[in-house]
């Protein structure tokens, strides 16, 4: 497949709305268009189109029971798709457009290739203005889910959806470096207005508890899959973001760090292996003066988790192209932010935390 790839960094131009015009057509045709959002980068079908949805799956190699969230232009368009309640108005005034996603019964327009057989349907409205003027131009929802490979980092530039991409969809839409880098944050209305929470995000459980909602964190978020165990959320049972290279989660000091990762650098060399350390920015001074030897990968400032999400999935990508045999991280603190990237970064460790 020929994919067309456009650079859309405003929408000001006569030349740029003009692309918006072809994206929406090929959307309307039953095509597929990655577009920028906010949270990362989305591979976008009609939502009201069953063939399409499942060119969807197809194009990310994803399994068919894994739903899709669809995109609206206008937070109120959801009554449309789903059955809201006195909650999801609540959710809009306070957090939409945004990084935000909610699951809600779904209504019949909606085929069952895109919620997966489920009774729910999730609904979001981007803030991203690229995302927005596609979806309004395309005058449908647009199903999308991160415009990854299924088991890949979500994309959250250009460069990583080429990657991943090219010659599987239509259309690219470059609209640059994703603010967020994480996807949206995901709840659940349940039947007694409370929230339930199935995937952190840049919308934290102290903002939804601050205008009101009563919130419950799923287990699946910081805990393992208990062998046999249901979930709510078919996207949490997957193998996600894994890289090449097994990573670990050190749960320390940053002494008894440096001390543990000193001894397994020796180890491993001893086996003619090396090893990656993925480190606060603070720390590196630290790390590289203990342990001359070994590479480091910059994540942000400790106490900026809101860079650090901006460049996790970039990092993990990276380190694909390094040839290591180990990776190391610090385990993030589950609060706030540091929940979504705690969220991430135990699946891409397979929840493997090594407690120092
Ligand atoms: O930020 C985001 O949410 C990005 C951008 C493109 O909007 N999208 C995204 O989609 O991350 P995806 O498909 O990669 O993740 C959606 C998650 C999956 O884990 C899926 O299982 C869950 O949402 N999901 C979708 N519909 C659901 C439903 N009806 N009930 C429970 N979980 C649902
Ligand atoms: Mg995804």
């Amino acid at each position: 497949m020929n994919t067309v790839i456009e650079k859309l960094l405003s929408l000001d131009t006569p030349q740029e709305r003009k692309i918006i015009a072809q994206g929406a057509d090929i959307i309307r045709r039953g095509g597929l268009v990655v577009f920028p959002t906010e949270t990362v980068y989305g591979l976008g079908a009609d939502a009201t189109n069953p063939w399409a949805a499942k060119h969807i799956y197809e194009a990310k190699g994803r399994p068919s029971d894994n739903p899709l969230i669809i995109h609206i232009a206008h937070p109120h368009e959801a009554a449309l798709y789903a059955v809201t309640s006195p909650t999801y108005d609540m959710l809009t005034a306070a957090f939409m457009p945004g990084p935000l996603t909610v699951i809600m019964p779904v209504r019949p327009i909606i085929p069952s290739e895109v919620t997966a057989g489920l009774p729910t349907v999730a609904v979001r409205c981007p803030e991203h203005p690229v995302a927005r003027a596609l979806i309004a131009a395309a005058g449908v929802p647009i199903a999308a889910p991160s415009a990854n490979l299924s088991g890949r980092p979500s994309p959250t530039c250009a460069a990583h959806v080429i990657e991943d991409m090219q010659g599987r969809v239509d259309m690219i839409l470059d609209g640059g470096a994703s603010e967020i880098g994480l996807e949206s944050t995901i709840v659940k209305i349940e039947e007694d207005g409370g929230l339930l929470l199935l995937r952190p995000g840049g919308i934290t459980p102290a903002d939804l508890a601050s205008v009101g909602c009563r919130v419950r964190i799923a287990s699946a978020v910081t805990d393992a899959l208990k062998a046999g165990e249901t979930v709510i959320s078919p996207g949490m049972k997957y193998r996600h973001y894994a890289p090449q290279a097994p990573l670990f989660l050190l749960d320390g000091t940053i002494e008894a760090r440096i001390d543990f990762l000193a001894k397994r650098f020796k180890a491993l060399q001893a086996e003619g292996k090396t090893l990656t350390v993925l480190t606060y920015n603070e720390e590196a001074v630290l790390l590289q003066r203990a342990l001359p030897e070994i590479s480091l990968l910059l994540m942000g400032n400790c106490d900026n988790e809101h860079a650090q999400a901006h460049a996790l999935f970039d990092l993990l990508r990276q380190t694909d192209s390094l040839n290591t045999h180990e990776l190391y991280a610090p385990l993030p603190r589950c609060e706030g932010m540091g929940l979504a990237l705690y969220n991430r970064m135990i699946r891409a460790a397979a929840h493997q935390i090594i407690r120092l």
